[in-house]
């Protein structure tokens, strides 16, 4: 009896020793392939790689798919796009595009703040509800006509308003930066600062990071295949500065369009919000370097809540605005329950400088105290 229990255990120890041996061969087996294949495949180490085809079979799935023609059509068209000069105009101009629902409660803010730089900037304004009543004479005559569409957030409206206000301004070939600013926003900057910030880089500020959680992959939907992969897909606020070959890039999109215009709307159990999503995947996609990955649009998402901080005329202070300007490093936090948080400086040509040359939300209250103090704040 007490032979019995190592007679019975030694079959059984041997059986996995067994598997183990077996597998390990297979490994070597499988290494030595990959590392030293077969000698009628190692020629594609170095020709062409339409011989390579086979030798591509042997390694991991990714990149095997087939482009469709529409990818073709719209790799070939973006390429040449974006290898386009830098700055063709002698004269170039920053396009302020403006996209508020009604009047703007800033404009004699924005007209301090162009006070003497006649000639470097242009406006536009896209008013999505109601005819918007200009305080500044650098406003009237500005407005862009649509066709009367209700803009809503989140949803294509939202990226088709940005396209018109895009296509408006491209027209003016001088107009080589693009920015999107809302009604809420304000500038941090003097003009020229802003200018030189933007016309010394060839990168555009368009904000993107990867959000595993349920505010970013979470909204990612299979139907975006075989084009878009969830691995692919990135989430960033939607108040971009670009060039102009990103502009272009934009408008003559519409592969990747097409896809969040029928797969990514709020309310269809995803809750997909398009602005946050479309262009940070788009320029994931396309030109990842060409991003600098923050928006030069600040905003105050602290205090944690769906919204972000929205500043009253109590808070307006020289103080406050020092603090933002002072900013040097950009952070993104992630949706799921780590809350993840990953900062990394702004880098400028290369240095570390400030991130940001506008800032929201202001409620219009606060335009009386923002109109006392701007030339102190902005003057460093
Ligand atoms: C960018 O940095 C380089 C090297 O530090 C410098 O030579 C160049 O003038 C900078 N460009 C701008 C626009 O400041
Ligand atoms: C941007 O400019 C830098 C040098 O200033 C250059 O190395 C880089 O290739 C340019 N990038 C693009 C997309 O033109
Ligand atoms: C932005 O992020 C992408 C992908 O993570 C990276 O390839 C690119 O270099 C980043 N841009 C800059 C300016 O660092
Ligand atoms: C500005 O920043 C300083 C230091 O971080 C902080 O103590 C102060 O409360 C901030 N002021 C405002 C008005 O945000």
């Amino acid at each position: 009896m007490t032979v019995m229990p190592p007679q019975r255990n030694r079959p059984a120890a041997k059986k996995p020793m067994w598997i183990i041996v077996l597998l390990c061969m297979v490994c070597v087996m499988l290494i030595g392939a990959y590392v030293y294949p077969p000698r009628k495949y190692s020629q594609c180490y170095l020709s062409a790689s339409s011989v390579c085809t086979s030798f591509k079979d042997w390694l991991p799935s990714i990149g095997r798919r087939e482009k469709t023609d529409e990818e073709i059509i719209s790799a070939a068209v973006m390429k040449d796009i974006l290898a386009m000069p830098m700055s063709a105009s002698k004269s170039p101009k920053i396009a302020l595009m403006f996209l508020t629902p009604g009047s703007l409660p800033f404009e004699k803010l924005w007209e301090k703040f162009l006070q003497g730089h006649e000639g470097r900037y242009s406006i536009y304004v896209h008013a999505s509800r109601q005819k918007p009543v200009h305080s500044s004479s650098l406003f009237v005559g500005r407005d862009i006509h649509s066709d009367a569409v209700i803009v809503v957030w989140g949803k294509i409206s939202m990226i088709d308003a940005e396209k018109r206000l895009l296509a408006n301004a491209l027209e003016d070939a001088d107009n080589q930066f693009f920015v999107l600013l809302s009604d809420s926003c304000v500038p941090l900057h003097s003009f020229d600062y802003v200018y030189n910030y933007l016309m010394g880089t060839n990168i555009s500020f368009v904000d993107c990071f990867q959000d595993p959680g349920p505010h970013g992959n979470g909204r990612y939907s299979l139907e975006m295949l075989p084009e878009i992969e969830e691995r692919d897909f990135r989430k960033g606020a939607q108040w971009f500065a670009i060039t102009r070959r990103h502009a272009l890039l934009i408008l003559a999109d519409n592969l990747y369009y097409k896809k969040f215009k029928l797969y990514c709307k709020p309310a269809d159990g995803r809750n997909c919000i398009a602005d946050e999503h479309y262009l940070p995947t788009l320029f994931n996609m396309v030109d990842p370097g060409g991003i600098a990955n923050w928006s030069v649009t600040h905003v105050d998402w602290s205090e944690g809540k769906w919204h972000p901080r929205s500043y009253r005329a109590e808070d307006v202070t020289y103080d406050l605005l020092k603090n933002i300007t002072a900013v040097d490093e950009n952070f993104h936090v992630t949706s799921d329950d780590q809350k993840l948080v990953t900062q990394k400086p702004c880098l400028w040509n290369g240095s570390k400088s400030p991130c940001y040359l506008f800032a929201r939300k202001f409620y219009p209250e606060t335009v009386d105290n923002l109109l006392k103090i701007f030339t102190s704040y902005t003057s460093v």
